[in-house]
């Protein structure tokens, strides 16, 4: 078997088959495909998509580059959630311990931020202490004994994954149904979970920016669950404008805190209420109606926070975070950023806001830049609010105050201020089963 027949059978548009795919798999993991056979042969998938057959054997392929982790030990069926990554998505530090303060066991490993999309790794280790890299020995004591533990991918876990996407970041071929739903579920199949809740975003600041493609690649994914034997759902959510008030590692652990402990912005709350209920639900806990006043019974009653307190003590994390926002990494500059013309806030580019706070510091630009925990954005203002001349919109922070005009650049280019009010975007817009 040659690459090179195989690019030219894809560039045709044929489908590969099992054969061909695991050659390729195969051959790019351990280094005998060069990269820019690799990269040929992705962007004519790019191009040229692949049909579901094509799609589940790319996915099992990655799947089996690597190693896989055994959750057996822990009793109970552990339901695994996914974004497909957003900015201000904080919504796992405030899910998780609402499960698990349901007695569903949460055992969840979670990435690094990826591109102008943050990640709950980066988030957690903002906590003075806190522990990302447990073994998986430790892991899964932890999770036996408190029903909780949210660390890093501590194994090698679909290698051929990390390799593919390292290059499609580089090649432009990113921004493909098949190359990400393979690239996502390769990950969760051999995560160890039960059954798995997925957060496909649907905008501006996410990988689909129309509903029709979302839906597709939402279907994608289910399909692929299925067929390897996991109960698998797919939420499609608003990810035009960021997720609740906060863009940044510390100032989005803050925000989790704020709702955890029963205030916090309404949107992302119900956004979080609503994901509890249907991984509640998917861990066989009733019905869907029932698993939602579980979920909010835990918020309410601040089990859900006492669980974020346990977590964060038993991965060497300063519990003393929750009462005391203030001992989280902070910045040492701050600008307010102020509307420059009365009208109704109209629109606030999700995309925009990710790269601005990445400027600050939040995120990386190359994987070896380090992070500055402290820096990114909290918004003022929402959008449809009535603004005047000169309100504050939002406050940027930073370490470094000469990013401050470049950031500045990106967020207001990405702002629009209208004479009439935007039309209001449900945060579910739909859902595969
Ligand atoms: N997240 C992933 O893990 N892979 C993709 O391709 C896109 C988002």
């Amino acid at each position: 078997m040659r690459m090179v027949d195989i690019i030219r059978k894809k560039r045709e548009g044929n489908p590969l088959n099992d054969e061909e795919i695991n050659f390729f798999v195969e051959g790019y993991t351990d280094g005998r495909i060069p990269d820019y056979q690799a990269s040929a042969l992705l962007m004519a998938i790019c191009l040229n998509g692949m049909d579901d057959r094509e799609t589940a054997s790319l996915t099992l392929a990655m799947a089996a580059s690597g190693d896989s982790l055994d959750l057996s030990a822990i009793a109970g069926c552990k339901v695994d959630k996914h974004s497909t990554g957003g900015v201000g998505d904080k919504t796992t530090l405030v899910v998780a311990p609402i499960v698990s303060a349901c007695g569903v066991p949460v055992a969840k490993m979670s990435g690094r931020g990826l591109g102008h999309t943050g990640g709950t790794i980066d988030k957690l280790r903002s906590i003075p202490g806190y522990r990302v890299d447990l073994s998986e020995q430790e892991f899964i004591e932890q999770v036996s004994r408190i029903d909780i533990g949210l660390i890093g991918s501590s194994k090698n876990l679909a290698p051929a994954d990390k390799r593919i996407y390292a290059l499609r970041d580089a090649t432009s071929t990113v921004e493909s149904i098949p190359l990400i739903a393979s690239s996502i579920m390769s990950k969760k199949l051999c995560s160890g979970c039960d059954a798995i809740l997925l957060d496909v975003k649907v905008g501006s600041g996410a990988f689909m920016k129309t509903l029709p493609e979302a839906q597709k690649l939402a279907e994608t994914m289910v399909s692929i669950g299925k067929h390897a034997g996991k109960k698998t759902v797919a939420l499609l959510t608003d990810m035009d404008a960021p997720l609740g008030l906060a863009v940044g590692n510390s100032l989005e652990l803050k925000e989790a805190i704020e709702v955890l402990r029963g205030g916090g912005d309404e949107a992302l709350t119900s956004l979080c209420l609503e994901l509890s209920a249907w991984m509640l639900f998917l861990a066989g806990q009733g019905y869907l109606e029932p698993c939602r006043a579980m979920a909010q019974k835990a918020l309410k009653s601040g089990a859900a926070l006492q669980k974020f307190r346990r977590l964060i003590e038993a991965q060497g994390g300063d519990p003393r975070v929750i009462e005391a926002p203030s001992l989280l990494p902070g910045a040492s500059h701050r600008r307010e950023i102020k509307a420059q013309k009365d009208g109704y806030f109209a629109q606030m580019d999700a995309q925009s806001c990710g790269i601005a706070a990445s400027i600050l510091g939040a995120g990386r630009e190359r994987k070896e830049d380090a992070i500055d925990y402290g820096a990114g954005i909290w918004f003022q203002r929402k959008i449809g609010d009535l603004l005047q001349k000169g309100d504050v919109i939002a406050v940027f922070y930073t370490s470094v105050p000469e990013k401050f005009k470049e950031a500045e650049d990106v967020f207001r280019n990405g702002l629009k201020i209208a004479k009439t009010p935007p039309q209001k975007r449900p945060m579910i817009l739909g859902a595969a089963k």
